[in-house]
């Protein structure tokens, strides 16, 4: 089977305002060459203010970077105050949400139950989730790494049909590597992506060839071609080397390293 095709993804968390936003785009597109979207499929995740400027750039010059939103509630609309509708995304051809990103579990108590009904969500407005698992290094050392990844996907996929998880994206983010300098070596990180598809195989058989599985956690334009060359590593996402184009044009280039 030859491997799926990568996806590249860029989160710039909360950063960049719509006016640097539209800079980032432009300089990214200089950046990249008809060859590397052959090669990798890139998306970028800006905040919710910045997605309508970055469209009209991403369009108006027909840049073909897939446009990604970070989060986004579960319900179509309603009293939910300060929070977003999958739909009111798909409106703007955001194309791919990430969902479960560890700080949303850490740091704004998401569960994985809510995060099930946000990947629904996210596929019912047409769109496809980025579903994001990944261990605390106090779990890695304790050797529950496998569990608490499996535990994340399984539940973050409960209750979908083969046809709906084939073709989504899922990001094995170890937490100990996110914005610290620390990646996973490619081994480990592949041991682990490996183990997550057989997750999917497990419970829906076929679907599992077609899942790309990015790694995140301080992605590089040193470290992406070892990570990348892994089988079962479908893409990167990318935090803070996303936020300068020239180093996230190095990382969609990685093929061209070594
Ligand atoms: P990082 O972030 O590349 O800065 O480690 C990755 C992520 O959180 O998606």
């Amino acid at each position: 089977m030859s491997k799926r095709k990568p996806l590249i993804s860029g989160n710039w968390k909360m950063h960049h305002n719509h006016f640097e936003a539209i800079q980032m785009v432009q300089k990214l597109s200089y950046l990249i060459n008809p060859g590397d979207y052959e090669a990798v499929d890139v998306s970028i995740h800006p905040p919710f203010t910045d997605l309508r400027s970055v469209q009209t750039v991403l369009e108006s010059d027909r840049i073909p970077v897939a446009l990604g939103a970070q989060n986004c509630h579960w319900e179509e609309k309603g009293a939910f105050t300060g929070e977003v509708a999958p739909t009111m995304l798909a409106k703007m051809n955001v194309s791919l949400v990430i969902v479960g990103h560890s700080e949303r579990r850490e740091l704004f108590g998401e569960t994985d139950q809510q995060v099930n009904k946000k990947v629904k969500a996210v596929l019912k407005a047409e769109m496809t989730p980025i579903l994001c698992c990944g261990e605390t290094l106090e779990e890695r050392e304790a050797g529950g790494t496998a569990d608490k990844v499996s535990g994340q996907i399984k539940a973050g996929l409960a209750g979908l049909k083969g046809e709906q998880v084939a073709g989504l994206v899922i990001a094995y983010e170890p937490i100990w590597a996110i914005g610290t300098g620390r990646t996973a070596t490619p081994e480990d990180a592949q041991a682990v992506c490996a183990a997550i598809r057989q997750v999917v195989a497990d419970g829906w058989k076929d679907a599992a060839d077609s899942v790309r599985i990015q790694y995140g956690g301080s992605v590089k334009p040193a470290t992406a071609p070892d990570l990348m060359r892994q089988p079962d590593i479908d893409g990167a996402l990318v935090g803070g080397a996303a936020l300068d184009p020239d180093e996230f044009s190095r990382i969609i280039n990685y093929r061209l390293v070594g």
